[in-house]
Formats: structure tokens, C-alpha cells, sequence
């Protein structure tokens, strides 16, 4: 299949049409992804846009998203496959006169988000996400599906995909993944955008909040992720705050409102405290 997107550059600007706004270099990263057939592996912290990336590349290829969320004890059966049983005994007894009776065919699978994926081929866009929840053992699954985009069924045999979805995994870094799962990806890490790329993200993600607050709330961010906190904000928790503070009626930054708000923003007592003390360095001084 030709690549969809003539340059980086062009991925980038659609993106931003379906509202995500990504930096040259996740930008190209998608890019070789596409053009490669090779997995695109996302490292970074909470909230710095890693799933909703997947989702936007769905939107703008007019593909479909295809989710796995994955969590701790996931396997196989609720990952790729299982047998739809209930079918299986209720056709075994019904043939049971006739003796042909083969329930461990395609008919009686049922698909989880993998086979689905596989199924649709480049109709899809596959979010594994969260991998990092995942134990080791899951991981190794993987390998076969993400090195040739196939499967083997012991009963039924191969399933490859007539071509390879776009395939995003997502880590929030809680552990190690494995280097062999790292080698079959390309690999993008994913920070915080800077200022500007917030406040722009914000114009887009919420645009009713006038640009002057928009302004003041990305700039206040970055210096409250300055801090070294347990759990720094994200940007889906920017945007949170944002909207609570237009909520409160502020058209700018003030200290007490910052305050008030700060539930939108920062999920920990510990680091409410410190954002707390220095909340007067959050407000540009009047000059
Ligand atoms: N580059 C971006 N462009 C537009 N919105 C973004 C971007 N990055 C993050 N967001 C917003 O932040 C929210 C959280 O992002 P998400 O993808 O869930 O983070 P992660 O998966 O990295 O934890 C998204 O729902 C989206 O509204
Ligand atoms: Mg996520």
C-alpha cells in the first residue's frame, strides 16, 4: 500500500484537523510507523497524549480503533480469542444423532481485540494500551503477533492479517518492558508539551476559554511540573483545570482561584501542598 501521508509534515497537519496537535518528531515517528508496517511503541508519563494519538490516527485514516486495554493477569483469551462454549454444547448435543460435530472451527471463536485487528488488517488502527500493566508473560504473546502480525490456533491453525494494521503501544514506564519487544517497535518517548504547544492544544480542546486564561493556566502548568511532583498534571488535567476556572468566573489567574481549583489539576494531597506553597509564582505579577 502506498503511504497515506506524502510527508511527515502533511501527518502532522492532518493531526491537527482532527484536533491533535503532535511535534515534529512523534510526528515523523508516526510517520515511519505507517510507511515501515512496524509497530509504534509510546513511552511517556500520564497524560501526555499517548493514547489519544492512536485515536486520532483512527479518525484521520478513517480507520477503526481497536482497543486493548491491558491490566494486570490479561491473557490470551481475553486478549486474542476464546471458544464461544455455550454454542459449542449446544450444537454437539444437536448433532449428536447425526455424529459430525466439529465445534473448534472459526464459527465458534470469538474475537477479542487482537483477532479483531488481525481480521480487519489496515482497516485498523490497534491500541495496545497501557502495556507496561501487563505481566512479562503477556508481553512474550505478543511477539509472534507484533513481528508478523499472525497468529497460530492450535485447533484451527495460522491467522494472518491480509495486511498489518497500524499497531500503537502505549507505556506509562511503570516497569521495564522487554528489549525483544522494544526491537519489533519503532520507539517515540513522549514528554510534556512545552508552553506553547499546550496553549495551543488547549485552544483547540477547549475553545471556550477565552485565550488570555489559556495563556496564564499553560504557562502555570509548566512551572507547576517544574516541581518534581509525585504525580505531575497532565494535559487532559490542564484542560480540566481550565474549564474550572472559567467555571469560577475567572477571566484570569488569580492565586485564591488557583487554589480553589486545584482538584482539577493535581491528584495528590502531598503535591497540592506544594503547588499550595508556591501559588503566587503562578500568577504573572501585575508590572
Ligand atoms: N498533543 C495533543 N493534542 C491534543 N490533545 C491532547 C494532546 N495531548 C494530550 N491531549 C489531551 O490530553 C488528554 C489526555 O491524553 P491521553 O492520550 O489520555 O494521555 P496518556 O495516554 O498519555 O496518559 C486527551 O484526552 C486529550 O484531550
Ligand atoms: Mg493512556
Amino acid at each position: 500500500m502506498p503511504h497515506p501521508f506524502r510527508s511527515p509534515a502533511e501527518l502532522s497537519e492532518g493531526l491537527g484537523s482532527v484536533g491533535y496537535l503532535a511535534d515534529d518528531a512523534l510526528s515523523m515517528a508516526a510517520y515511519l510507523a505507517l510507511g515501515l508496517n512496524r509497530p509504534l511503541l509510546l513511552e511517556g508519563a500520564n497524560g501526555v497524549g499517548k493514547t489519544e494519538i492512536a485515536k486520532a490516527l483512527a479518525d484521520l485514516l478513517g480507520r477503526d480503533l481497536v482497543r486493548l486495554q491491558c491490566y494486570e493477569g490479561i491473557d490470551a483469551s481475553q486478549a486474542l480469542y476464546d471458544w464461544h462454549y455455550a454454542r459449542q454444547l449446544i450444537d454437539v448435543r444437536a448433532r449428536e444423532s447425526t455424529g459430525s460435530a466439529d465445534v473448534f472451527t472459526r464459527d465458534y471463536l470469538l474475537s477479542r481485540p487482537l483477532l479483531t485487528a488481525l481480521e480487519a488488517g489496515d482497516r485498523a488502527v490497534l491500541l495496545i494500551d497501557e502495556i507496561d500493566r501487563a505481566d512479562d508473560e503477556f508481553e512474550a504473546f505478543l511477539l509472534e503477533l507484533l513481528s508478523d502480525f499472525a497468529v497460530t490456533i492450535p485447533e484451527i491453525g495460522r491467522i494472518a492479517a491480509s495486511s498489518p494494521p497500524l499497531v500503537v503501544l502505549t507505556s506509562n514506564r511503570t516497569r521495564d518492558l522487554h528489549s525483544a519487544l522494544r526491537r519489533r517497535c519503532l520507539y517515540h518517548w513522549v514528554g510534556h508539551p512545552d508552553a506553547e504547544r499546550e496553549f495551543q492544544i488547549l485552544r483547540v480542546r477547549a475553545p471556550h476559554i477565552p485565550a488570555v486564561l489559556a495563556k496564564q493556566v499553560a504557562d502555570a502548568v509548566q512551572r507547576i511540573r517544574a516541581l518534581t511532583l509525585g504525580s505531575p498534571p497532565g494535559v487532559g488535567e490542564a484542560i480540566d483545570w481550565a474549564g474550572a476556572l472559567q467555571m469560577v468566573g475567572a477571566a484570569t489567574l488569580s492565586p485564591a482561584d488557583a487554589v480553589a481549583t486545584l482538584s482539577a489539576l493535581v491528584k495528590d494531597i502531598d503535591d497540592q501542598q506544594r503547588v499550595a506553597e508556591i501559588v503566587d509564582d503562578l500568577v504573572p505579577r501585575a508590572s
